[in-house]
């Protein structure tokens, strides 16, 4: 599978790639604003199946694109990747917290999920996901911990399943709808509380599912 990470110059995106050329299955190519920024990330992995462009360049050709951006560029960055990714899989990780002085993190406040204001802009079927796999937990091996992922399009949340499968040595599961983003995205400010009370790097496990 050739999968190109959006922003993967960044935590989340370096240590997905990483975990993916671990492997040695897929083709992974890493995405930036700045195609040399991109290049020079990419090298750094040291893997032949791994290289970099511009964002929009990246997605040409790709199964599955991640949008691993930082939160507050995702829209825009989905609006000027949309005509190069035409119908191939957009996955959103991105969750649009806000901190608050002496309170913490906060869900976002919009009704929809960034997901799907996301689906607004693009034509590609969108998925969300991964949002509570921290990036320092993706460093060494797959993490024990579940992948949660979710959105409207059979085929697109397989593909993302896969993927996600690939991440984690716990379970890739199906949260349904692309709506069910609003809670995942959500469950980032819950984690980002639990990580500063107990300074950890906490992730998910569902109990209950064979
Ligand atoms: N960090 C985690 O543990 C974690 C876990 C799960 C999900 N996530 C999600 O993954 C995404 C990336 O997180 P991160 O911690 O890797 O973030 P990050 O390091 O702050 O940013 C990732 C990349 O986003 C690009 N970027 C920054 N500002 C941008 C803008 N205004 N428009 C377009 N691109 C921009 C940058 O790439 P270029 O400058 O090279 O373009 C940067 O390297 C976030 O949406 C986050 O919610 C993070």
């Amino acid at each position: 599978m050739k999968i190109a990470i959006l922003g993967g110059t960044g935590s989340f995106g370096r240590a997905f790639a990483h975990r993916l050329a671990a492997l040695g299955e897929d083709e992974v190519v890493i995405g930036s604003r700045d195609a040399v920024r991109a290049r020079d990330a990419a090298e750094a992995l040291g893997s032949p199946r791994v290289t970099g462009a511009a964002n929009e360049d990246a997605v040409r050709g790709a199964d599955l694109a991640v949008l691993a951006v930082k939160a507050d560029g995702a829209l825009d960055t989905a609006r000027g990747i949309a005509d190069a990714l035409g119908e191939t899989p957009l996955l959103s990780v991105a969750s649009a917290i806000t901190f608050e002085k002496g309170v913490g993190a906060l869900p976002d406040s919009d009704g929809l999920s960034l997901a799907e204001r996301i689906q607004d802009v693009v034509r590609a079927p969108v998925t969300a996901g991964l949002h509570s796999i921290a990036a320092a937990n993706l460093d060494h091996a797959p993490p024990e911990e579940d992948a949660l992922v979710c959105g409207d399009d059979a085929r697109a949340k397989e593909l993302a399943l896969q993927v996600a499968d690939k991440l984690v040595a716990g379970r890739a599961l199906d949260a349904g709808p692309l709506a069910s983003a609003r809670a995942l995205e959500g469950l980032t400010a819950v984690i980002v509380n639990v990580n500063r009370r107990y300074k950890a790097h906490a992730g998910v496990r569902i109990t209950g599912v064979e």
